[in-house]
């Protein structure tokens, strides 16, 4: 997509504006993701100057996320490349992640003050859902409410803010939009909750089956929970490093319980509030961006 190479284009020309080299050359070693925020924008507000910078300010601010959530989770990987933490250090991630966040800040406060203000408090949302999660993998989250919360904070906050600026930009409605991409992000991270369990690392381009490793009991482990007859041994399972046979025996219950279907089905229903929501917009990219992130395939 040509206009995605324009945000990244934008994103250079902010850190070539921060005159730093070591800055740009980190940049450089940064793997460029899917890009499902400046998509979501694009086909919001279409291409221009504004909304091109939108793009720009939210992916930075998206990536210092993922720069100090690889330290904080000790993540060797980042879309299949070793992540900044790993080819240099935690400090480096951290300091990389401050100036990208940082610059995206000072680029934000030149905008519409609305948008200045969704964006900032996203990120504050951002922050507490980061805390909820590590909180979370103290021990054994059985509660579908907190689930609930905290991807809407770490992960869905930043898409709605997206969404919804995008339409401020573009003179649409705002709340329509704030709502399609709210339930776009939390049936992303649902999604991706999935995926940890039915994909293979090459695929995921980190080691797959980690999540509950780490302690997160994601949505197919709560309906998995609540539903298997051997709670005990799934108990006994929880963050620990997984044989090959109490893998299996994880995924066989996911399908027989229909754990996986039902948590897809979730992500599906989620969705389609979401298309329901902006139907009288006539904008069939977000059917189309919706149903991509829902098939997709890592
Ligand atoms: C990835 O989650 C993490 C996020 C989406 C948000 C991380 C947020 C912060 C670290 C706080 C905000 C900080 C700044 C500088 C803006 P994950 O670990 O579940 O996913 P992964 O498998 O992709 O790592
Ligand atoms: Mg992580």
């Amino acid at each position: 997509m040509e206009e995605l190479e324009k945000v990244k284009d934008k994103i250079k020309d902010f850190i070539l504006e921060c005159k730093d080299e070591k800055s740009l050359k980190l940049l450089d070693l940064l793997p460029t993701g899917k890009m499902l925020r400046s998509k979501l924008i694009l086909k919001i507000a279409g291409v221009n100057e504004e909304s091109i910078k939108l793009c720009a300010i939210v992916e930075m601010i998206h990536a210092s996320s993922l720069l100090h959530d690889d330290v904080i989770d000790e993540a060797d990987t980042r879309r299949g490349k070793p992540s900044i933490n790993a080819l240099f250090d935690n400090k480096t991630s951290i300091m990389f992640g401050d100036v990208l966040y940082s610059k995206a800040f000072t680029e934000l406060s030149q905008m519409n003050k609305d948008i200045a203000y969704t964006v900032s408090n996203a990120v504050t949302l951002l922050s507490i859902g980061e805390m909820l999660d590590v909180d979370l993998t103290d021990s054994f989250n059985t509660s579908y409410e907190k689930y609930l919360d905290m991807i809407y904070k770490k992960t869905a906050s930043l898409i709605e803010a997206s969404a919804k600026s995008a339409a401020i930009l573009s003179n649409k409605n705002r709340d329509k939009y704030a709502l399609y991409g709210r339930n776009l992000g939390l049936a992303f991270q649902m999604i991706d909750d999935i995926l940890d369990i039915t994909q293979d690392s090459a695929t995921l381009g980190k080691p797959a089956m980690l999540d509950f490793v780490e302690g997160k009991v994601t949505i197919p482990y709560l309906l998995l929970y609540e539903r298997v007859e051997d709670k005990k041994r799934l108990q006994s399972l929880y963050k620990k490093s997984l044989s090959k046979e109490e893998e299996a025996w994880i995924k066989e219950q996911m399908f027989e319980t229909k754990a996986l279907k039902d948590s897809i089905n979730k992500a599906k229903n989620l969705g389609n509030e979401a298309i329901q929501a902006v139907k009288d917009e006539n904008n069939e990219s977000l059917v189309e961006i919706m149903s991509a992130m829902i098939n997709r395939e890592f």
